[in-house]
């Protein structure tokens, strides 16, 4: 029997900043569906958003954080994210983090949108995920053992619903079961759902979907970050042009040569993400072509080594000094309901990261806040468990209780991958309306799964299809419901921000017996935990 005193689900940023943080005497299990550098976070590009700067100070990140997210957030929770995150990022910058510096050794800053300072630490120009990850990796200690290209598929529960573990599948459909008292779901969000994503292929929100099949809260999924600049060609989204390009300068512009942003947000181009996502977005939607315009930043190449590259594989010729671009998914601000250490409602399951719900986001991230949020929760929920140690043992009777599950063969999923992501983009993406959502949530609902499938026969394909479908019913429910625009949800029926009736108001979904239950509650939180 293979078993851990903690399991993570992940290999992130905020996987490994639970990892490294925890006990050295305990036996930590990282367990990752594809392998230790293929996550979102080694993708990253832009950066960690800390106060650093001389000129800034923590009620600035605070404010700038709370208007992003329209003010949906918990603010203690913003709060307690902005100045423990200044702490640990100082942690990180005194053990040698290999942050940019300038030529006179003081950090190099970065600006990004909707920001009032710059305070963008990064790495390597726009490799900031790739270098840190390797930084983590390298500072993990011995406990620590590596589980890959195994899905986690189902949580193990015990009689008592208590969660005791996890189930993986690998490529070959090989099941396998692995214990611990406590599971870390670290699995990141859900851009795949979509099909214009700046996403790692993988991440298809695998951990929200088995922690729903759990029994966990999920809340906030009507709120989808797209980011405005996406690499566009050939009628297809590429990957990343970060937001730290138009930090350097960068403006955007129509095949007509219009400056897009003007007259739209007093910020332009660094309006936050929603506003400049629908601003290039109803351009498109009029037929206009839209570009970055690069021409001001001086030594792209050498600042945007990533970035640069991409292009050129992609055949855009930098020295003609524009990138065409076009939005995509790039977060889901909802997820997994925790609490400030990182419980979830299921005793025993934890999660961090994108894939859980903190309350730090609200309605629309701030741009580098999400490796932010993974350091400060990680570094929490390790703290947590640390304190819990002598209590960690497994019941062998309630492992037992799992082992005997049973589960029967069905017939491969109904519907075809590419053609689902397209509905969602059309249906569930940058601007919705009830109508399209009712309709969508009908083809949906049409779909011949059931929430509570047996999935221990179905081939891993088949799974990832599965979960797909789990979280596009909750984002579609969720968007349906929310009759107001804010942040990230945008409705063209309704584009005014209701703050009597939906202001901290959160739409929060969970399984029983078998169906979706769906309800508003503010303070889902205090409620649960209190
Ligand atoms: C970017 O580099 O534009 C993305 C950073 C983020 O999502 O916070």
């Amino acid at each position: 029997m293979k078993k851990a005193d903690v399991i993570i689900v992940g290999s992130g940023l905020a996987a490994l900043q639970t990892a490294r943080e925890l006990n050295p005497e305990l036996n930590v299990m990282i367990i990752t569906k594809g392998t230790r550098r293929g996550s979102n976070s080694y993708m990253a590009q832009g950066g960690i958003a800390a106060v650093v700067a001389k000129d800034d100070n923590i009620a600035r990140h605070f404010e700038d954080t709370l208007e992003a997210g329209r003010g949906h957030q918990i603010e203690e929770e913003v709060h307690s994210l902005v100045t423990e995150g200044q702490r640990i990022v100082q942690k990180l910058v005194d053990e040698g983090a290999p942050f940019d510096r300038n030529n006179d050794g003081t950090l190099s800053l970065g600006m990004e949108g909707a920001h009032s300072r710059k305070r963008i630490l990064h790495c390597g120009g726009d490799e900031t995920g790739r270098f840190l990850i390797e930084h983590f990796l390298k500072t993990l200690s011995g406990n620590i053992s590596w589980v890959e290209e195994e899905m986690v598929f189902e949580l193990l529960q015990n009689s008592e619903g208590a969660c005791i573990g996890v189930k993986t599948m690998n490529r070959q459909g090989a099941v396998h079961a692995y214990y611990a008292p406590i599971v870390v779901m670290a699995a990141g969000g859900a851009g795949g759902l979509y099909s214009s994503t700046s996403n790692h292929p993988t991440v298809t929100g695998d951990g929200m979907a088995a922690a729903f099949r759990a029994g966990a809260y999920i809340a906030d999924a009507e709120f989808i970050q797209f980011h405005p600049t996406l690499l566009y060609v050939d009628g297809k989204t590429k990957g990343l042009v970060s937001e730290a390009v138009r930090g350097e300068g960068a403006h955007l512009f129509n095949d007509a040569g219009e400056r897009i942003m003007e007259g739209i947000h007093p910020l332009k181009e660094l309006a936050p993400r929603h506003v400049v996502a629908q601003r290039i977005f109803e351009q498109r939607q009029m037929g206009r072509d839209i570009y970055l315009s690069i021409k001001l930043i001086n030594e792209f190449e050498t600042k945007f080594p990533s970035i640069s590259a991409m292009c050129k594989e992609n055949g855009i010729d930098l020295s003609l000094g524009r990138i065409p671009v076009s939005p995509g998914c790039h977060f889901i601000m909802g997820g997994i309901v925790i609490d400030s250490a990182g419980k979830t409602n299921v005793e025993g399951l934890y999660a961090v990261g994108e894939a859980a719900c903190s309350g730090v986001h609200g309605a629309n991230r701030l741009a580098s806040n999400s490796l932010l949020e993974g350091l400060v929760y990680g570094k929490r929920l390790a703290d947590w468990i640390n304190a819990q140690k002598k209590s960690i043992s497994i019941n062998p009777k309630k492992m037992q209780d799992a082992e005997q599950q049973k589960s029967g063969r069905k017939a491969a999923a109904p519907f075809n991958v590419k053609e689902f992501q397209e509905r969602m983009m059309e249906s569930a993406g940058i601007i919705r309306n009830g109508q399209k959502l009712e309709e969508h949530l009908n083809w949906l609902q049409n779909i011949e799964f059931r929430l509570d499938e047996k999935l221990d026969e179905l081939n891993p394909e088949d799974i990832g299809k599965y979960f797909m479908w789990i979280n596009s019913l909750i984002v579609t429910r969720a968007a349906l419901l929310r009759t107001e625009s804010r942040g990230g949800h945008i409705r063209s029926d309704y584009q005014e921000e209701d703050d009597f009736f939906w202001m901290k108001r959160r739409i929060v979904h969970s399984l029983e017996d078998g169906e979706m239950r769906t309800w508003l509650d503010e303070q889902v939180k205090t409620k649960i935990y209190a």
